[in-house]
């Protein structure tokens, strides 16, 4: 992106990098929620495959919010190079623990942005964000929720698949 069209933007060039970043996250975690479906499939949690193929659908439409907003604010959105998916689990708790390590990191570099829109007095940013904010809150809220449902499950036995049933009281 030329310099002129860089400082022609309504928001901040760091917010605009910072962005493009987060692009390449919720690309990352799209892809990664479509691995774990995949693995839950091949493992017999045929619901729980199904609200992996949701989350990986929500974190597309995540992407393409901060696409869109590059795009309306002047700035210049990247297509994100998505590399580095794990599709090997030892079990469906793995599964999900990994998905709130994914949250937790995902709503970190979200707080760093907001942080850094506020530094930088670009507000425009810093209230684009205010969705994905309470987004986080909500994402982390249902995959501690399901951990907390596994844990009172137990694995043993029918556990597994009872678990698995109970994962479609998470799928909207
Ligand atoms: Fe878009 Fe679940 O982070």
């Amino acid at each position: 992106m030329k310099d002129i069209a860089r400082q022609s933007m309504s928001i901040k060039v760091e917010s605009m990098d910072l962005l493009n970043n987060q692009i390449k996250m919720e690309a990352h975690a799209s892809a990664t929620y479509l691995a774990m479906a995949s693995w839950c499939e091949q493992n017999g949690f045929f619901t729980s495959a199904k609200f992996f193929r949701k989350q990986s659908e929500e974190e597309r439409e995540h992407m393409m919010k901060i696409f869109d907003f590059l795009i309306d604010v002047g700035g210049s959105p990247y297509s994100p190079e998505v590399t580095n998916i794990n599709h090997d689990y030892s079990s469906i708790i793995e599964v999900f623990e990994a998905t709130l390590e994914h949250e937790t990191a995902v709503t970190k570099s979200i707080h760093n942005i907001v942080l850094n829109a506020r530094k930088v007095d670009d507000i425009t940013t810093e209230r684009f964000l205010d969705w994905f904010v309470m987004e986080q809150v909500e994402e982390e809220n249902t995959i501690r929720d399901i951990l907390d449902m596994i844990a009172i499950t137990g694995t043993d036995g029918v556990g597994l698949q009872v678990i698995d049933d109970h994962v479609g009281n998470w799928i909207n």
